[in-house]
């Protein structure tokens, strides 16, 4: 428990030992689930609850603090490392009423089967008094639900932000002690689950503007007490800028297509272009999803198997297309031993990307001189289409 201001703490959970979130996205760093306790001189408000597996410490905390009576449970974000707590939250504090929007409220009630008259529901823009502080509520969708909204504190210039410029990221410090470290864990979680809405954050970061913002405050990770700098982080990240940069993921059975990416990797560096390789077999997805955020290129290396794609290469392609990062040209190299349909497989699993697919190089067993000779055209292309677009330097 921590004090972001007087009458203002932190009540929620450090989680050290998550490292799966989701049953899909590394956490290398933890998370935490934070929960934040408002007292108003006439009313409490409780804004965000935890991840019910941590509940007990987000009780444990109220106790701490001396709190017999909450009159309002703010649910940000119906998913439950956020809601999950809600319901013995509403069992020890029986006269609290849940404030949402309606849309959060229908997924409360499918979710955690709370019952229709716990709650009270809000428009955007809508206050709501504590008496000396008021609570005012932005909706911000699709970050990464569509019914998720933020709270602004008015008399402290604090927003409450959920997952919305959240990091995964455990940490003893309240505030962000490390912005490169805070970057990293923030892009992370932007990659793995903001990414394919970039549009409506950029709707999100406008409504924002008109704020006096001191304090942003997510529900995961450290709280901002310098606003400007996850700000400008999204806008960044959101931007249609991409850079200079090629993604290589890639998968080799017998050593063909590694050779090749070796090959390739080099001349994409002897042309001064940036590039993030990955294999596939061994990836952590987060770091990958990152890498996806600004490179204006994907490169899928995979063998054939059984006439399509390495399953390996499949998953990145899958998870690609379903990050819709900026990426303006594809394309994939690789081997095959008799046969292979694996280009238009993986290509036709590329159709989010809205992105331009460049000659794939496809080595017939190991690759021979006239298969590097191609990879060297594939580099000069990849260089032209960098500079036609104005990302060299
Ligand atoms: Fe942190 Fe979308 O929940």
């Amino acid at each position: 428990m921590r004090q972001l201001k007087p009458n203002i703490h932190a009540v929620g959970a450090i989680d050290w030992d998550a490292r799966l979130f989701d049953r899909l996205i590394p956490l290398p760093d933890g998370t935490s689930y934070n929960s934040y306790l408002v007292r108003g001189n006439e009313k409490v408000a409780l804004l965000d609850t935890v991840d019910p597996a941590m509940t007990e410490v987000l009780l444990e905390n109220l106790v701490r603090l001396g709190i017999n009576k909450i009159d309002y449970v703010v649910a940000h974000h119906a998913e439950q490392d956020h809601s999950g707590s809600l319901p013995d939250v509403l069992s020890i504090y029986p006269d609290a009423k849940v404030v949402t929007n309606p849309k959060c409220k229908g997924m409360l009630i499918d979710l955690l089967d709370i019952e229709e008259d716990k709650f009270i529901t809000v428009e955007d823009g809508q206050r709501l008094s504590l008496g000396d502080k008021t609570l005012q509520f932005i909706y911000t969708p699709w970050v990464h639900w569509p019914e998720t909204m933020g709270t602004y504190l008015k008399e402290d210039k604090i927003l409450f932000s959920c997952d919305f410029f959240g990091s995964h990221l455990a940490s003893s410090s309240l505030s962000v002690d490390d912005e490169a470290v805070v970057y990293e864990s923030a892009k992370r979680y932007y990659a793995e689950i903001m990414m394919p809405f970039r549009s409506q954050i950029n709707n999100n970061l406008a409504k924002l503007e008109d704020l006096d913002i001191e304090i942003i405050a997510p529900s995961h990770g450290p709280v901002h007490d310098k606003p400007k700098f996850i700000i400008d982080a999204y806008k960044d990240w959101i931007s249609d800028t991409v850079k200079n940069e090629v993604v290589v993921a890639y998968v080799s059975m017998h050593g063909s297509t590694a050779k090749m990416v070796s090959y390739f990797v080099e001349a994409l560096i002897e042309r001064g272009i940036t590039v993030r390789q990955f294999e596939l077999s061994t990836v952590d997805i987060g770091k990958l999803a990152m890498a996806l955020v600004d490179a204006a290129t994907v490169v899928i290396g995979s063998p054939t198997v059984l006439i399509g794609p390495h399953p390996h290469a499949a998953y990145a392609a899958f998870l690609a297309n379903a990050l819709r990062p900026k990426t303006k040209f594809a394309t994939v190299i690789g081997s095959y031993g008799w046969g292979s349909k694996m280009v238009e497989q993986l290509t036709s699993m590329l159709t989010n990307l809205k992105a331009e697919i460049l000659e794939p190089v496809l080595a017939k067993g190991d690759p021979k001189e006239s298969d590097f000779a191609a990879l060297e055209k594939l580099a000069d292309e990849i260089l032209a289409k960098h500079k036609e677009i104005g990302i060299t330097n």
